[in-house]
């Protein structure tokens, strides 16, 4: 279980998150809502400890992920995949290689310096790319991919490190309405097969309610909402996100796929 308790992030006298509490149980799929500046963002890069901790702690499995530094920091950033809106893939490699390193943590480092990938470990990345419709991509450049492509690239090279937990940064933020489907169910199949625990941050409502079990609603830094899709009334999607409530909750938006495919090959060994 994550336990985020009295987490206060501060930049300068602006605190970006404000004692913010919730705990949050294995295999579940949270959304974190909410205008833009907000918090989000920097709630979910504090929990990857990207984001410095001004206050609060956060547990993981009793870990004190907050007192964390040096190869224990670095092993808890292995086991909380991050997913950015700009996808964060190293352009000039290939496919496959930026699915590879998310495997640095598990192959010692001179051989991922000499490009040396076990054989084992690039069968992994295969299967990966392979759950996405990615694996005949694998030979391409990143920076010749679609943005949808490249994110799927980078859900691949998340799903390859073996996390615990996903945490996604508007995944889908710069995608159009098909590859953001194919993106949120990509998301979807990961929680439901492998049941990886994900933090997505939206900003469109249909879709938080639509995928998730359960939304985190934030305004200037606090937890203002804490509870199932179903219990977020009209009422509070506008308290929540002022005169941009019209704007968030777009009906044209793709709905989840009806059953989560299952998948025919796992990904992680
Ligand atoms: N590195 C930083 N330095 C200074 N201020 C920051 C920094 N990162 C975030 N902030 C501030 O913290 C607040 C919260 O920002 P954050 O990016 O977490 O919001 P958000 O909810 O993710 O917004 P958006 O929906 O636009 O992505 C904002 O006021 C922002 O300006
Ligand atoms: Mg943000």
């Amino acid at each position: 279980m994550l336990v985020v308790d009295g987490l206060t992030c501060r930049f300068g006298a602006k605190a970006a998150v404000d004692n913010a509490s919730f705990s949050i149980m294995p295999g579940s799929f949270v959304g974190v809502i909410g205008r833009s500046g907000a918090g989000k963002s920097t709630l979910l890069r504090s929990i990857n400890r990207l984001s410095p901790v001004s206050g609060g702690r956060i547990l993981f499995k009793d870990v004190d992920v907050t007192a964390l530094r040096g190869r224990e920091l670095r092993q808890w950033r292995a086991r909380s995949a991050m997913i950015f809106q700009q996808f964060n893939l190293v352009g000039r490699l290939d496919v496959l290689t930026n699915v590879l390193m998310g495997r640095l943590a598990h192959i010692p480092s001179w051989r991922s310096l000499a490009q040396l990938w076990p054989g084992q470990d690039v069968a992994v990345a295969l299967s990966a790319l392979e759950q996405f419709d990615m694996a005949a991509l694998a030979a391409q450049r990143a920076d010749q991919l679609s943005g949808g492509q490249q994110q799927r690239v980078a859900i691949a090279r998340a799903l390859v490190q073996e996390p615990e937990l996903i945490l996604a940064d508007e995944p889908i933020a710069s995608l159009d309405p098909r590859n953001t489907k194919i993106v949120m169910d990509a998301l979807l199949r990961i929680n439901k097969h492998f049941g990886i625990t994900v933090i997505c941050n939206l900003h469109s409502l249909d879709l938080a309610r639509g995928y998730c079990d359960r939304l985190i609603g934030m305004a200037t830094g606090r937890v203002v909402f804490d509870d199932v899709p179903a219990a977020l009334t009209p009422q509070i999607a506008r308290e929540l996100y002022d005169l941009e409530a019209d704007e968030v909750m777009d009906a044209t938006l793709p709905s989840p796929a009806e059953t989560v495919p299952t998948l025919g090959q796992a990904a992680v060994a």
